[in-house]
């Protein structure tokens, strides 16, 4: 490993595995993310990849292997302390509650950041929150509609909603979970233009289907198949690479 490597790696997995009964979800997975990237992790339906980065934001723990963060072992840390790290995971803040406005939604999450995790009403005093909450709904174009309730913004709102939610823990790495899953064309579209525009600041680590989201987005792709990581490379090399046409796309 190069100085450069060591100095720019944020994420990385040794041999983390995860078994469920007698299934081996994920099978010693060695896995490295640089800052900066727009990382794709595709694969087939059941090949691992939510059990995988749900060891990495540790809302599961893994059966063996370990877990660093910025050269740091966090893998017995617990998802909250994580967050306080920088890793946030959509799952974490993913459902949001439809009878409070687009901005108390934020406000919670905010809140919980302060509160290390602490579930409850808003009663952290405004001008603490405010500024983060702003500066979140802003990044995803969400400032003009902080009034309304959560439950009556159009789903592609709903989903940009979870973003900023993510936003207001201040994620150095961001791991989205299937994003586009349900969406319309022209709020996939949106969608992808604010994970790139998100990707100047936070690290992105992407579960994604949608393979033209893929291919325009990415800056690497992982390939799982059964638990395993069977390929990695540029877009173009995974869009050819011939195990990847075999397994995952079918041809
Ligand atoms: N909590 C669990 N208990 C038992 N088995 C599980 C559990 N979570 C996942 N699995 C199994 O582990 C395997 C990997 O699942 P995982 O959800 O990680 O796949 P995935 O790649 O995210 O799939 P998808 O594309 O469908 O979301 C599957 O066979 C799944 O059924
Ligand atoms: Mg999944």
């Amino acid at each position: 490993m190069g100085e450069v490597a060591a100095v720019t790696r944020l994420l990385e997995t040794t041999a983390l595995s995860k078994t469920f009964g007698g299934l081996e979800a994920v099978r010693r997975v060695d896995f490295r993310l640089e800052r900066g990237e727009i990382r794709a992790i595709i694969g087939p339906n059941g090949a691992g990849k939510t059990t995988l980065v749900s060891m990495i934001s540790g809302r599961i723990g893994p059966t063996s292997g370990r877990v660093l963060f910025k050269g740091r072992d966090i893998t017995g840390l617990k998802a909250w302390d994580r967050v306080a790290l920088g890793i946030v995971y959509t799952f974490q803040v993913t459902s949001i509650f439809k009878n409070l406005t687009v901005y108390e939604n934020v406000a919670l999450a905010a809140q919980r950041r302060l509160m290390k995790g602490a579930l409850g009403r808003l009663t952290l005093p405004q001008h603490i929150l405010a500024e983060p909450v702003n500066r979140a709904l802003a990044q995803v174009g969400l400032a003009d509609v902080g009034e309304q309730d959560a439950g009556s913004l159009p789903y592609g709102h709903q989903k940009l909603l979870e973003v900023a939610m993510a936003l207001a823990l201040r994620p150095e790495m961001l791991i989205l979970d299937e994003p586009t899953q349900g969406l319309a064309p022209e709020e996939i579209t949106a969608l992808s233009l604010l994970i790139r525009a998100l990707s100047r600041g936070v690290t992105i680590l992407l579960i994604e289907h949608n393979m033209a989201v893929v291919l325009d987005l990415a800056t690497k792709v992982t390939v799982m198949d059964k638990g395993g990581l069977l390929a990695e490379g540029t877009p173009y090399e995974i869009e050819t690479h011939p195990d990847v046409q075999k397994v995952y796309l079918g041809l």
